[in-house]
């Protein structure tokens, strides 16, 4: 037998033994997910494989593959596409082409893949910006930050302050045609954390404050504190993202040293004295009854790993632990969240804290939701769901913007 057919023959196997994860009941087109999930699944495995034979990193596997579906700039009738860099960090702008009496609006764009993986021209974002840029003939700025671990915290989020401040300044804005008044900031997932960093961070700035107008966040990740929350457990197998790649990818933005991943799997990666920040994201306080469901509190373990990491206890990683003075300057702000997520109730939390110190906030829940659904509004999979988020996002948009 061939070492290729060998080949195709494990990947069968591990094809077929990933198929069979089930998935939630009320989940829509389910065999699509079925199979988008065995796709991940198995890629995680096979990345797992390359890295014990010193072949390629784990997060080097995912990289890879994301990077399949990066587009070049490619202009329509509608909208102007071009790359470019902003001060030496890589933009992707959307600059519609149809005439305009009034000043547009404008949109920063932050992309998702755990701080490790990914890119604004990956195709569904492309897309997704582009409809947005026709639809409400708004600027789009998409930032390609800096990726971890090459670059580690917080080197992602100072690309995207140094990007939203750079475009901010009165002639940029002037350049672009662009209505200083009418201004939102948006990322999905990892895109999430660092926009709700970046706007905590403008807010609290005397120079900044109230510049942008609101922020949008797509099934954010708002903390690490506590990797047990109740939908860490209930989805700790998925679908789409397992608690175990989640945290062994975006660990590496704070360290490739596996001391903290397994610290952070027990949930006991937390430094002595930081027991103060929990109450901030006690989900026991701040949770909708309806989804504490069964689970019970289990306080943390803290102190047990030897090293420091101060980014643990910093609010530019986990915005959830801002206090309420710093969130009460916070702009309007619209969240989607989806119910079959792991990192769903971080949105939970920081809605319920955001609402208890007067933030207006917009929230679209999607029962029959997973997490990562807006990436899939393409080849080679499209969800239903996901076009769902993207027109539920594109109203919102309309709307407020
Ligand atoms: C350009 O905009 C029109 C009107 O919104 C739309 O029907 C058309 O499909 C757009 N073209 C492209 C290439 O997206
Ligand atoms: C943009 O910056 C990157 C990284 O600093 C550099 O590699 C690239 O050549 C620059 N591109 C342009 C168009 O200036
Ligand atoms: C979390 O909240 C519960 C219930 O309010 C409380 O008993 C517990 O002490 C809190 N834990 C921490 C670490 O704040
Ligand atoms: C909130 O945090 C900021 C920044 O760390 C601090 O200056 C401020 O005193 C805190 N406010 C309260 C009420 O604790």
């Amino acid at each position: 037998m061939g070492y290729k057919t060998l080949c195709f023959g494990f990947s069968c196997v591990l094809f077929a033994y990933s198929v069979y994860s089930p998935v939630p009941e009320n989940i829509e087109e389910p065999w699509k997910v079925i199979f988008m999930d065995a796709v991940i699944k198995m890629t995680s495995l096979v990345a797992t494989l390359f890295e014990n034979i010193g072949l390629m990193k784990y997060e080097e596997v995912f990289f890879t593959v994301a990077a399949l579906q990066f587009t070049e700039p490619v202009s329509d009738e509608n909208v102007t596409v071009v790359d470019t860099n902003f001060s030496d960090i890589p933009v992707r702008l959307y600059l519609p082409k149809r005439k305009s009496e009034r000043q547009r609006p404008a949109i920063v764009f932050i992309h998702g893949g755990a701080f490790v993986l990914g890119s604004c021209k990956m195709s569904a974002y492309d897309d997704l910006n582009r409809l947005t840029a026709n639809k409400l003939g708004a600027v789009i700025v998409g930032i390609d930050y800096r990726l971890a671990p090459q670059y580690q915290f917080p080197a992602a989020l100072e690309d995207c302050v140094f990007v939203t401040k750079f475009f901010l300044q009165d002639k940029v804005l002037a350049k672009y045609g662009v209505d200083p008044a009418r201004i939102c900031i948006t990322g999905d997932s990892s895109g999430g954390t660092l926009v709700a960093a970046v706007i905590q961070l403008l807010q609290n700035d005397p120079e900044f404050k109230d510049r942008i107008k609101a922020q949008a966040l797509i099934y954010p990740g708002l903390q690490v504190l506590d990797t047990s929350l109740p939908s860490h457990r209930e989805y700790e197998h998925g679908p789409i993202v397992s608690r175990e790649m989640i945290i062994k990818l975006a660990s590496l933005y704070v360290t490739e040293d596996k001391t903290l991943l397994q610290a952070l799997l027990r949930n006991e990666h937390m430094p002595p004295g930081s027991r103060d920040l929990f109450k901030f994201v006690n989900w026991s306080d701040f949770l909708p009854e309806k989804y504490k469901k069964n689970y019970v509190y289990r306080e943390p373990v803290l102190g047990k790993l030897n090293d420091a990491y101060p980014a643990l206890v910093d609010n530019r990683m986990s915005p959830l632990i801002a206090n309420d003075s710093q969130l009460q300057v916070l702009p309007l702000t619209y969240v989607v969240t989806c119910e079959h997520d792991l990192i769903r109730d971080d949105s939970l939390i920081y809605i319920t804290r955001l609402r208890n110190v007067g933030v207006q906030v917009t929230h679209d829940h999607l029962e029959e939701g997973i997490h990562g659904a807006l990436s899939f509004t393409g080849a080679p999979v499209f969800l239903h769901l996901g076009l769902r988020i993207r027109d539920k996002y594109i109203s919102w948009l309309e709307e407020n913007l």
